[in-house]
């Protein structure tokens, strides 16, 4: 094929993508999310991910054992798998996630099944203000490790949280770094050790109730399957 006519082609494929953003039908994810986009489709397929959000739903119903006029917020709730548990459990449950692609399945999955009490969002709470606060519970499965900047999302749970409200951190326990190891653009954390997260936690305002590892999530590494424990601990903002 001629140079001139395989520049012509690639610029109307060019010319065609801008004109479906344009009419908002594709819709660039205007936050970085390590390909969870692409993984929002089949997330619910795997069966593990949704038996470990069913644990940690019994674990948190059982500490925190919710009136039903509670309100919550899930921060990086994914396909909202931690939440359906919980649905009936709150008045109300703010879901926030940075992938628009786990956010649209999670609002197909609303629409399917009627449910009245869930507010999805598509939204980066450490860049643009939410506003929706005095929750009486936050919790998040799997994805505060994701978070670089532990200080400031604290910050930001302690002022959505109300005085005496838990925050509820389902995590990986410390690790060697090889759970994201196939992953070139991973910058968070290798899991967390309890003494140190929990030091952290007591400077912005959190007394630690509870810590129990729940759970475990597997990996094949080097062609072995290696286990990862999953912890839950649950904060009380005090101040
Ligand atoms: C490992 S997945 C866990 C999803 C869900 N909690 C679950 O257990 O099925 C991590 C999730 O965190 C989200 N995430 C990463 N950074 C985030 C941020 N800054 N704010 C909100 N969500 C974020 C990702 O898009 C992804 O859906």
């Amino acid at each position: 094929m001629k140079k001139t006519s395989v520049k012509n082609i690639l610029s109307k494929i060019l010319f065609l993508v801008y004109f479906l953003i344009t009419l908002q039908l594709i819709k660039p994810n205007k936050y970085k999310n390590m390909g969870f986009d692409n993984e929002a489709k089949d997330w619910d397929k795997d069966i593990k991910k949704v038996e470990r959000a069913k644990i940690f739903a019994e674990e948190i119903i059982d500490f925190i054992k919710p009136a039903k006029n509670m309100k919550a917020l899930e921060f990086g709730c994914g396909t909202g798998l931690l939440s359906y548990e919980l649905k009936d459990s709150f008045s109300s449950i703010t879901l926030v996630d940075t992938s628009s692609g786990m956010i649209k399945v999670l609002q197909e999955k609303i629409k399917r099944d009627g449910i009245k009490n869930f507010k999805p969002f598509c939204s980066n709470l450490l860049e643009e203000e939410l506003k929706i606060n005095n929750f009486d519970v936050i919790y998040t499965l799997m994805t505060l490790h994701h978070i670089l900047d532990l200080d400031k999302i604290l910050q930001i749970f302690n002022s959505k949280l109300k005085t005496n409200g838990l925050l509820c951190i389902a995590d990986l326990v410390k690790e060697d770094g090889s759970f994201h190891s196939e992953s070139t653009t991973f910058d968070g954390h290798n899991g967390f050790d309890k003494e140190e997260l929990s030091a952290i936690l007591l400077n912005h305002g959190f007394e630690i109730q509870s810590y129990k590892i729940c759970a475990e999530s597997e990996r094949k590494i080097d062609g072995k399957i290696k286990k990862y424990p999953l912890f839950l601990m649950i904060i009380k903002k005090t101040s």
